[in-house]
């Protein structure tokens, strides 16, 4: 989508569409499902393996902001955002693991290539002239909470769909991402 590559940052709440909607419309090709004892019906799987793929490609995304951010920082706090920023690239990394895990363990085929996620992802591009503290700091924050909202909205959805399992890895991620989006935003608070 032009809109989202063209690196505007500072709109006040960037349009997003609900993550159901959105997914299905950017999926590239519909991918085939496995058989397997997994009581969940298929259909559950089906629906539950297409959100995860869509939480997926804005996880791996994020994952690449956080490293952006870490090699490109600049300033007096240099080495606290340097090691902070890559902490976070760490754990997400993990969230993409535990989110692609997830949906193969339903059946799904795990679609988090470079292409699918540029395709996919419904994150703002993170901008790449950046380079004070508190630039990198309001940049990784908003991509933070973006993810946060897409999550904490992918909870309910599993809960819609009575998946009680991956409500409950998007929960272990939504904690998490709310710990990082206060590391970050500490930053920022105290001045
Ligand atoms: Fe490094």
């Amino acid at each position: 989508m032009a809109s989202r590559r063209s690196n505007q940052r500072g709109s006040a709440s960037p349009k997003r569409e609900p993550a159901s909607s959105s997914s299905r419309e950017r999926r590239p090709e519909a991918s085939p499902i496995y058989a397997t004892k997994n009581d969940l019906p298929e259909s559950t799987r089906r629906e539950v393996i297409e959100l995860l793929n869509a939480r997926l490609a804005d996880c791996i995304d994020l994952e690449s902001q956080a490293k952006q951010a870490h090699w490109n920082v600049k300033g007096p706090s240099f080495i606290a955002l340097h090691e902070l920023f890559d902490d976070i690239h760490e754990a997400v990394d993990g969230y993409a693991d535990l989110i692609a895990e997830r949906l193969v363990q339903l059946g799904g085929i795990a679609e988090g290539t470079v292409g699918v996620v540029a395709q996919r992802t419904t994150l703002v591009d993170y901008p790449l002239v950046l380079s004070k503290g508190s630039e990198h700091v309001a940049a990784l924050s908003d991509a933070l909470a973006e993810f946060g909202r897409v999550v904490r909205l992918g909870i309910e959805e599993m809960n819609d769909l009575k998946d009680a399992d991956s409500a409950d890895v998007l929960t272990e991620i939504s904690r998490g991402i709310d710990k990082w989006l206060w590391f970050v935003e500490a930053h920022q608070q105290g001045a």
